[in-house]
């Protein structure tokens, strides 16, 4: 892909992003600059996957800041406060959302007593210092990731946990870039993604687009594609980890987990670090967002597919428990059951 997925322009002070809505048919650049359209970006899925989200955060929240006329730091903060608040309202379940503007606004903190172009000036490093972490970390999920996987593998996956999420390489696609660079013949699984068809529309394009072996099947053949002895691991993303390992995913997760689980295939979820909240003790906890109904009845259909007024549940991801997951892989290790996420520091 020539395009970043989020790219920060300082000169313009516009963020640019490849509108997620539009793939595969469309490569459209778009480029913000009101805290709207930074919302609208987020809400509407322009913008998606967890980690992209917080990069995507991060240069929002300062360019925000450019933008925030205050002599002393108390007035500045208090408009940061503002504009990181209704931010973080767009999304709920991703916690790199609130992590990426908690960071931001520990550095406006840490400099509080200094000039506000000084502010400024930090919060721009810290945005930047967060989009190059999280490539880095994508490439360290990836190369431990590879050490569980042979080569000839087949590697089923959900949703979009790609290069499109991320700054590059993606999580659960990172071991598919780097064992693609290495000669590992992979064979890619994609489920298609009800409603939005994430996995049809990004996870198939992205990757064969890098040259791989790619197969699309729907949803619900995930159990057929296992039972044939065509998939040898599973790999998907997380958009929030909780502290005894229950992990938030695209809506269908927790099913191919199950699925996983009859069919004795190691089923492992990738993160950077930032995916994990030590704050939510368990899946429970964890906020799921509810999307329109139009979505399942309407969406992607020449015509309704379902009856007017029918009643829709929608939500956009599912817990998988963590007795399900076979690891955890971050970018420091690979983590393995009992899970206990008691706090960064301490993880
Ligand atoms: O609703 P989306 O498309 O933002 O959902 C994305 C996912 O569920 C991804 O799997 C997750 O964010 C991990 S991305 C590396």
């Amino acid at each position: 892909m020539p395009y970043e997925t989020v790219a920060l322009d300082d000169v313009a002070k516009e963020i640019e992003i490849i509108d997620q809505t539009k793939l595969p048919g469309e490569i459209r650049l778009l480029r913000l600059s009101s805290i709207e359209e930074f919302y609208t970006a987020i809400y509407l899925l322009q913008v998606r996957g967890a980690p992209a989200i917080g990069v995507f955060a991060a240069f929002a929240i300062y360019l925000c800041a450019c933008g925030i006329k205050a002599v002393d730091y108390d007035g500045f903060i208090a408009e940061f406060d503002k504009c990181k608040d209704y931010l973080n309202s767009s999304r709920p379940t991703a916690v790199n959302l609130s992590w990426a503007l908690n960071r931001m606004r520990d550095v406006a903190q840490q400099h509080s007593k200094e000039p506000v172009s000084s502010i400024v000036d930090a919060l721009k490093e810290e945005a930047l210092l967060i989009r190059r972490e999280d490539e880095d970390a994508c490439r360290a999920i990836g190369e431990n990731a590879l050490t569980l996987l042979k080569p000839g593998y087949g590697l089923l996956t959900h949703c979009n946990a790609g290069s499109l999420a991320t700054s590059k390489y993606g999580t659960a696609t990172a071991a598919m870039y780097l064992g693609n660079e290495r000669g590992y013949d992979f064979h890619i699984y994609c489920d298609e993604t009800r409603p939005l068809l994430q996995g049809a529309r990004l996870t198939a394009f992205e990757l064969a687009n890098a040259g791989m072996d790619v197969t699309l099947q729907c949803d619900n053949m995930a159990g057929a594609l296992m039972a044939s002895g065509k998939i040898n691991a599973v790999l998907v993303g997380c958009d929030r980890v909780a502290a005894n390992g229950d992990t938030a995913n695209k809506i269908g997760t927790s099913v191919v987990a199950i699925l996983a689980k009859h069919y004795n295939i190691p089923f492992y979820v990738c993160g950077p670090m930032s995916t994990i909240d030590p704050s939510i003790a368990s899946g429970a906890d964890i906020p799921i967002e509810q999307r329109k109904p139009e979505e399942v009845t309407d969406m992607w259909y020449t015509h309704p597919m379902a009856p007017k007024g029918v009643k829709v549940f929608n939500p956009a991801f599912d817990v998988t428990d963590h007795s399900l997951i076979t690891a955890i892989i971050t970018e420091t290790r690979i983590f393995y059951p009992p899970y206990f996420f008691e706090s960064h520091a301490t993880i």
